[in-house]
């Protein structure tokens, strides 16, 4: 897969968030087709290191392809919510300065109907980042139980009509399973009464069940939460989020840490709050009108940084 499949998105504002140093030591979470890795790379001198993960294998194949010649670049396929294992393993946990993760999916994921996440092209029903492991969406839809397909809908893809297209599910699976984006498409569009403008109604459920079948909030709460003790003092976090779930948690997180933990009342403490971990680094950032006219999947990304205390 060439650059162009996928354009990397609020390239130089995160580069720049990371305020890379040329012997410092990066890690990009979430490698994809490697545009953030190539950039950091360029920043890096002889004695600067970046650690790469995907859980994707074909981004293992671009990772090795890419950079595999560079002594300075090493890959792991793996969630980022092993971080810290990794970090342990190579012996730099607590001096990463500086730690990226770009959210989501990638386009090659979307644009690949094989891989199952689109509802625009026909594939099978799959939608695993790591096609190795895990059950498939379809494995998924044809044991869940009503209650629990409606809850994944209405919890993750914030969807109203969660409740009717779990009935359905159900209702067409006791005849003929679900195997293909096409079929979970049609129904969809077919159990929910109406449209809302410039949207599929499927954009909701397919966006659910995606995150739900590769345990995407649990691991960036993992991996947000391991990062404290991964980071060098001074140390930068930087994170592109893509819808308001993901954001929110990130948001929080930085906050949380920012402001530390409150003393309990009666305590005799002085001063404000103790234990703040991180500093937030400037408002979060939205790609200009000149990225997004580029590349309209940059639209929805949010990206927010924060520095490690020491
Ligand atoms: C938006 S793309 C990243 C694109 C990348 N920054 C680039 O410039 O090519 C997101 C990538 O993160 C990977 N990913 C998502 N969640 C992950 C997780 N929990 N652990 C590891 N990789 C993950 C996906 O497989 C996908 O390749």
């Amino acid at each position: 897969m060439t650059d162009a499949a996928h354009r990397p998105v609020l390239l130089d504002e995160a580069i720049g968030a990371l305020a890379i140093r040329p012997d410092g030591v990066y890690v990009d979470g979430t490698f994809g087709r490697g545009g953030h890795s190539a950039a950091i790379l360029e920043r890096l001198g002889p004695n600067g290191r970046l650690l790469a993960m995907d859980k994707d294998p074909e981004a293992a194949q671009v990772a090795l392809d890419r950079f595999g010649g560079d002594n300075r670049f090493g890959f792991k396929r793996c969630s980022f919510a092993m971080l810290e294992a990794l970090t342990d393993e190579m012996g730099i946990t607590g001096r990463v300065d500086g730690l990226l993760l770009d959210l989501g999916v990638s386009s090659p994921q979307l644009d690949t109907s094989a891989r199952g996440f689109s509802f625009q092209a026909d594939g099978p029903l799959d939608m695993r980042m790591d096609t190795t492991s895990g059950p498939t969406a379809a494995a998924w839809l044809a044991s869940a139980d009503e209650a629990e397909i409606a809850r994944v809908l209405r919890d993750l893809g914030e969807e109203r009509f969660a409740g009717r297209i779990a009935r359905r599910i159900v209702e067409t699976r006791a005849e003929r399973p679900l195997a293909t984006t096409g079929e979970l498409a049609a129904l969809i569009e077919a159990a929910v009464p109406f449209r809302e403008r410039h949207k599929h109604p499927a954009t909701r459920s397919f966006q659910a069940i995606r995150i739900y079948i590769n345990r995407e909030l649990e691991d960036i709460e993992a991996c947000l939460a391991q990062s404290l003790r991964v980071l060098a003092p001074g140390g930068r976090l930087a994170v592109i989020s893509f819808h308001s779930l993901e954001d929110r948690i990130v948001k929080r997180f930085m906050r949380d840490a920012a402001r530390g933990v409150a003393a309990p009342r009666g305590l005799p403490v002085r001063g404000g709050p103790q234990g703040q971990t991180l500093r937030l680094v400037g408002k979060a950032q939205r790609p200009s009108e000149i990225e997004i006219n580029a590349n309209p999947r940059a639209r929805s990304a949010t990206l927010r940084v924060a520095e490690r205390l020491s």
